[in-house]
């Protein structure tokens, strides 16, 4: 049985990328106002919480993570769902995200049981698909829900205005609907499951 949650759902969001300027982050604010309109508590993670140490096995050997993992790990453990804006490295996620996953997959994963959505952008014509599957299989990996669906922002040079805002409706109406769609599938009661 998953835990109905009857207050908030807490949501983290965050990109996978540590550039000013990453327009993976810039699509965050999207998906979080559709979680927000849906009633979820969100909370934006901005990339200093993901500039973690390469994962290596001989930095938990003593049985604690070092200080910045264990901050990124107590975030985790306390939210329900994730907003996941994942670049497109090779066909693949970046290091930066799957060192955050790989770190939070270390006993106790903090990961199992949470709900997630995902989607990205790239400068190319895919609008980082293969990375979203690429997201999903870790995911899996780690007992983490994904929203079926995701949203995709092609050409990404060319997608955002002076301001830093999506040109097309279309794009943010399918982002928000993502956001919304996060929050239902938290409080249908995957959470926990
Ligand atoms: C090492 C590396 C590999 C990349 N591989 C891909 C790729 O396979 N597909 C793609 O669409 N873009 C690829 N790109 C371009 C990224 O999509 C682009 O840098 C994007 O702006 C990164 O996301 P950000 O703007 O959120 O930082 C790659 C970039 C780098 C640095």
């Amino acid at each position: 049985m998953g835990t109905m949650i009857e207050r908030q759902p807490r949501i983290l969001a965050f990109a996978g990328s540590l550039r000013k300027g990453s327009f993976n982050r810039m699509l965050l604010r999207y998906a979080i106002l559709g979680a927000r309109e849906a009633g979820g508590d969100v909370e934006e993670l901005g990339p200093e919480h993901l500039t973690l140490p390469l994962y290596n096995g001989d930095l938990e050997a003593s049985g604690s993570f070092p200080e910045p993992v264990e901050a990124w790990r107590a975030r985790i453990k306390q939210c329900e769902g994730l907003l996941i804006a994942s670049p497109e490295y090779n066909h693949g996620i970046s290091g930066v995200l799957k060192n955050a996953i790989d770190w939070g997959s270390r006993p106790p994963n903090v990961f199992g049981g949470k709900v997630a959505a995902s989607f990205g952008a790239t400068p190319g014509a895919q609008g980082t698909a293969r990375s979203q599957m690429n997201l999903r299989i870790c995911l899996s990996a780690i007992n983490v829900w994904v929203v079926p669906r995701t949203v995709l922002v092609a050409y990404a040079k060319d997608a955002f205005d002076a301001n830093g805002e999506l040109k097309e409706a279309r794009q943010v109406q399918a982002l928000t609907a993502l956001g919304r769609a996060l929050v239902q599938a938290i409080r249908s009661g995957l959470a926990g499951v």
